[in-house]
Formats: C-alpha cells, structure tokens, sequence
C-alpha cells in the first residue's frame, strides 16, 4: 500500500495487473449494491453483476481485469468527446454559451438555467450537453460521422457503434431533456433545430463501447493533447488542461466534491454505469459496473477508482 502520493512518471514497483486483480476481488464481494438505471428497457435489463476496469498507458500497455470487453452504453461519458470537438470547433468562443463552474445539482436539472439566462453551469450537465451538441452540429458538415470516426480512432477499434434502440428510447423516454432544450433555444443558446439537436444528443448516449475502448479513448486527456501512439494532435494543451479541470470539478455531477475527495483524478461518468478517469501523463483509464449510487454514478466503479488511487498514489493531490 503507497500511503504517500508519487511521482506520475514514476510506476517502478507497481505491479498493476496485481492491483487490478486485487480491487476486481474486491468489487466482486460486494456485487448485488447499487440501482441499475432502469429507465429505458436496455439499461434495466443489463445485469448487476459485472464489473471491468482498463488501463491505457502513455506507453501503449494494457492492463485489464474482469468484464473489460463487454461493451455497454457510454452515455454521458460522451460528453467529453463532444466537448473537445466543440472546441475544435469554436474554440474559447464555447465559453460564452457554456460556463466551467459546478452545479451542485442533478445532471439533468432545469432549476439554474432561468435565472442564469439559458446559460449551462457546464458542459457535463445535460443542459450544457446539449449546448454543445448544438455547436457540433454547426461545426461539421458531417457530425454524427464525425464523433463515430473520433471515438474509432481514439479506442482504436473501427467496431464502435450506437444502439439504435437505446437512441430510440432515449427519445421516446426524454421528457426533461426535451424541456432543457427548449428552455434553452427560448434564451438564443440554441441555433440548430430542437429536435435535431436532442436527435444527436441520444446518438451520442447510445455509443456502445467496453473498458479497453474507452481507457485508450481518454489517452489524449494524459498526454497534453495527443495521441501517443500515432503523435495526432487531438485537441491543444490548453484544451487539454481544460477538458480535465472540467472534469474534476463536474464530470461526476453533484458528487464532484466526493470523487475529487475519494476519488482524486479527473473523472466522467455515464448512467450505464461506466467512469473514464485520467491520470496526467501517465495513463486514461475505465471503470464499468451498472449499479448506481443515488446520484447517477455507478457505485462499486466509484470504489474500485478509490482503491485504485489509494494502493497506487496516484490521485493528482
Ligand atoms: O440524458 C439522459 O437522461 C440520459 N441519456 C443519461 C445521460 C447520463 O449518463 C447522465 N449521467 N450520469
């Protein structure tokens, strides 16, 4: 056990698959807590009792215990990836229509929204999701290719694809999500179609992926902004900082405070029960297992990242 934080480039000693077959022992005793999302069908049929975690590092290594090749439904872990193509996009123009602070609130809540002028407290929460959908839609000729083509390349795996039935009720099932994007368009922050908009916004929950995918999908956020294996610039340094700051301080919700406290990497979460985390300029990183704690984020992922950081050292305070 490293009870003294390390320094990141320096693994020598750790035996990860070790680690990994440790925590994947762990999670396996408690299986059973947490609440599987239950509402869609295709989420509540997905069964408790899995659990993966992947490792991708800087290095091009794998490290992998447990279900790490079952693919699941990322949701809104593919915030991140329509957060940097909107960057791409407009760049620092982003912030004008989305703000990086916390929310303190629900993932998909309305509340802050009137009094903020239609502007997201940030682009995790749905509300600021949907912004930024909004600006990948203007922002690319092709946007749906494009985000299918970013997520091949980044995991390395040309299979990945979306779930027409998750995308389908998703729609159908979408109510607040709905009202988010109208309330939205009424203040101007919207330019695009409502419903094309929403339409793009449940492809991008639907993407199936698995933890080996998603680990090396991250890999961009720990390396300043490329791709270590092909040198690709994906998004700028500055991005980079960014995306990952963003992350620390609302890609799990209003349990921020409490991931940034147990947890101590950036982290993003999906309600299918998967988290990505990076750590600075060592490694991205995947958790997956369906049970959800009471704010939306799964339960047992939540532990196996605390465990994680803890045997490692490598939480970045
Ligand atoms: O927008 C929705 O309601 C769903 N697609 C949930 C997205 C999600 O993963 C939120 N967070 N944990």
């Amino acid at each position: 056990m490293h009870e003294t934080p390390r320094n990141p480039r320096d693994l020598t000693g750790l035996d990860l698959d070790d680690i990994l077959g440790t925590i994947n022992a762990e999670v396996r005793q408690r299986f059973g807590e947490g609440r599987v999302a239950d509402y869609i069908p295709s989420l509540a049929d997905v069964p408790r009792d899995r659990f993966g975690i992947a490792l991708a590092l800087l290095d091009g290594s794998v490290h992998e215990a447990g279900n790490a090749r079952e693919r699941f439904s990322i949701q809104s872990i593919s915030k991140v990836y329509t957060l940097t193509l909107a960057l791409e996009a407009i760049g620092d123009e982003l912030w004008k229509r989305v703000d990086r602070e916390p929310s303190g609130d629900p993932f998909n809540s309305l509340i802050q929204l009137e009094h903020e002028k239609g502007i997201p407290r940030n682009p995790f929460m749905n509300a600021g999701a949907l912004v930024t959908a909004d600006v990948v839609l203007s922002g690319f000729d092709a946007p749906e290719r494009t985000l299918l083509e970013f997520l091949r390349k980044r995991s390395g795996n040309p299979e990945v694809g979306t779930d027409e039935v998750v995308a389908r009720s998703e729609r159908e099932s979408g109510y607040r999500n709905v009202a988010l994007a109208n309330f939205i368009r009424s203040f101007g922050n919207l330019h695009n179609d409502v419903q094309d908009v929403l339409d793009f916004y449940y492809l991008q929950c639907s993407l199936r992926m698995d933890c080996v995918d998603l680990a090396r999908s991250v890999q961009y956020l720990a390396n300043a902004g490329r791709c270590p294996v092909s040198g690709e610039r994906v998004t700028s340094a500055e991005g980079t900082t960014r995306i990952n700051s963003v992350m620390m301080t609302a890609g799990t919700y209003d349990a921020a405070g409490d991931f940034a406290f147990y947890v101590g990497l950036p982290a993003k979460s999906g309600v299918g029960g998967g988290i990505v985390a990076v750590v600075p300029h060592v490694m991205g990183l995947c958790v997956w297992s369906p049970g959800l704690d009471e704010k939306g984020n799964s339960l047992l992922g939540r532990y196996a990242l605390h465990r994680f950081t803890r045997m490692t050292g490598l939480a970045v305070f």
